[in-house]
Parts: structure tokens; C-alpha cells; sequence
């Protein structure tokens, strides 16, 4: 019963065609509203990309969110926040030949942004890259004065020429993800649909409501996100219920689906939306940016 009436509540945007591991499901895709163009870039709003439990999706959304936003005409600017550097491996950038990275940018005085930053494959979208370097600031912003307002400091200049910044959390709830946590308006949740899915989150929301209270009073939850769904199972789908039970609203309705295309877009260093765009995947991700966008104030003023 209750996974019925979640059922109707949820759309699985993408429902699997025969290039996923999947059955079909039933669910039409919801229509949010296409975006209205943007005649003037800036101020951007700076979203973080967290769960400090690993293999959630950060990456994967990371990068589809971003390319699904620049798609729709939005500058976006990617930030690799984690020293694994997937982000930036995932667009095709060799991590360990980085001259400089946003490393240098946190951490350094004296460095030119345009020296760090890195265009993409997707129009209108950059990249700050990051590599196994940055797992050293961890330790070294403990000792610096305004150790949490480091990678603030470093965007700030940056946000007039962008409309979405995405910071790519690495799986931790430490330094790293304190500072990210710093320089952001929001952040989006994304969860695997298993069972434990929903362990940690309570230690993650405390974080989030501690860097609000004492260093950011701007930071929301923007949404959770629910990946890697599986609608051919009971567990999957349970999950999905639970979810929404938790956290009614703050659940974006778009979800998405588990399949084999994300890991070979990783393969090809490309999203999803230039990959494969007419898969179920891309789909969902165009769907996700139509959401957040919708969720989204309309007037974006840093005041
Ligand atoms: N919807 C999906 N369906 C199938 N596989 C997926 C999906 N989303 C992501 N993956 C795969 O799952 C793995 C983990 O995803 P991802 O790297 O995005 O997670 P993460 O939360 O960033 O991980 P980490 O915490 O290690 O940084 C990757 O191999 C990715 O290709
Ligand atoms: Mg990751």
C-alpha cells in the first residue's frame, strides 16, 4: 500500500529502453517547465554535492546536472573537491599531469584563475580540476586562519561570470567538505536506493545545520536525490518510500535509474547528455536541471 501510493507520488524519470539492465517502467516523465533563457550571466548560486557515504552518485550528478544546466543555456562551473579527482577524470582530464589545480587556487596566494580553470567538453561548462594534491590541504587548513572560508575565497571572484556553481564533495564530512559546505547557497543530497541508504544522513544534516548556524547562515538543503533506482524490485522501491517518508518534499521527484551507461560515460570522459543524449539517463538529468531550476529563486542577489 504504502509503496503504491509512492509509486504514484515518484517519477522515475527514464524509464529503461533496452540499453539498460532494466524493465520498463510505467512512469511518465513530469513536466517541469523548459527554462527560460538567460539574457545576462551571474550571480551564481553555489550548490555542494554531498553525502559523505562513497559511491552514491556525487560525480555522476556532478557532472549530468552540470551539462544538463549549460545545455539549457546556463554557465556552469564545475569544482573537483575531491583529491580522487573523478570529476575531473570523468571529463577527460589527466589528473596527474595537472599543473596547477583548485589546490593551488584554496591553498596558494598569487594564483591566476585562469591558469587552474579548464574548459570542458560541454559548451558554456568549466571545470576547476583537482588531484591527489588536494588530500594535503586537509591537514594543512587546520593551522590557517579562516580555515573554513578557504575555497569561499577562492570562488568568489568567479561567481559574476557564472549562473551554477557544483562543488563535487569527496565521501567525508571533514575540512573539505566543511569549506564547501562554506562557499555554498545549497545542497543536494544524492542517495543509492539500498537499504542504508538513509544511515548517515542524520550526521550529515547535523553538519549541514552547524556550518549554517556558525558560518553560513545562507546554506539550504536543496534536495535529495535518489539514485541508482531499481523499479524491478520491492527493495528498490521501499527504499524510494522511506525516502519520501523521511523527507517529503525535500525528495526531488525526479529520480534516477540504475543503469550501465553511467560508468562507460566515465570510460568515454564525457556526460551522459553529449554520450549518449537520447538515453534514459541524459533524460533524467535534463529533467533534474528542469526541477532544480524550478526550485530555484528567481532572483539570485548575493546580498
Ligand atoms: N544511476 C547509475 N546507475 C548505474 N551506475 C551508476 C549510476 N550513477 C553512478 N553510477 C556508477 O557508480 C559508481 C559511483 O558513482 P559516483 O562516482 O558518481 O559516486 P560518488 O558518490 O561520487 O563516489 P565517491 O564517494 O567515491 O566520490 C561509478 O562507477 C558510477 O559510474
Ligand atoms: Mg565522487
Amino acid at each position: 500500500m504504502l509503496v503504491d501510493g509512492f509509486e504514484q507520488r515518484l517519477d522515475v524519470a527514464g524509464p529503461d529502453a533496452p540499453d539498460t539492465d532494466l524493465g520498463p517502467t510505467q512512469r511518465p516523465l513530469r513536466d517541469f517547465p523548459e527554462p527560460p533563457p538567460v539574457a545576462e550571466h551571474g550571480p551564481a548560486r553555489v550548490v555542494a554535492m554531498c553525502n559523505q557515504k562513497g559511491g552514491v552518485g556525487k560525480t555522476t550528478t556532478t557532472i549530468n546536472l552540470g551539462a544538463a544546466l549549460a545545455d539549457y543555456g546556463r554557465r556552469v562551473l564545475l569544482v573537483d573537491f575531491d583529491p580522487q579527482g573523478a570529476l575531473s577524470v570523468g571529463l577527460g582530464i589527466d589528473a596527474h599531469d595537472l599543473e596547477l589545480s583548485i589546490y593551488n587556487l584554496v591553498m596558494e596566494r598569487g594564483i591566476r584563475v585562469d591558469d587552474v580553470l579548464q574548459e570542458t567538453p560541454v559548451k558554456g561548462m568549466d571545470l576547476l580540476p583537482s588531484n591527489i594534491d588536494l588530500s594535503a590541504a586537509e591537514i594543512q587548513l587546520v593551522s590557517e586562519v579562516a580555515r573554513e572560508q578557504a575555497l569561499s575565497r577562492a570562488l568568489y571572484p568567479l561567481l559574476e561570470a557564472y549562473d551554477v556553481v557544483l562543488v563535487d564533495c569527496q565521501p567525508s564530512l571533514g575540512m573539505l567538505t566543511v569549506n564547501a559546505l562554506t562557499a555554498s547557497d545549497g545542497v543536494i543530497v544524492p542517495l543509492e536506493c539500498e537499504y542504508f541508504a538513509l544511515r548517515g544522513v542524520a550526521l550529515l544534516q547535523e553538519t549541514i545545520e552547524k556550518v549554517r548556524d556558525r558560518l553560513n547562515p545562507r546554506l539550504q538543503i536543496e534536495g535529495l536525490l535518489a539514485t541508482m533506482y531499481d523499479s524491478r524490485t520491492v527493495h528498490g522501491r521501499e527504499v524510494l518510500a522511506r525516502l519520501v517518508e523521511a523527507f517529503g518534499d525535500k525528495v526531488f521527484h525526479t529520480v534516477i535509474a540504475r543503469t550501465v551507461r553511467f560508468p562507460e560515460t566515465t570510460v568515454a570522459g564525457l556526460p551522459i547528455t553529449s554520450f549518449a543524449p537520447d538515453s534514459p539517463g541524459a533524460a533524467a538529468y535534463r529533467q533534474l536541471a528542469r526541477e532544480v531550476l524550478a526550485r530555484w529563486p528567481v532572483a539570485r542577489s548575493r546580498s
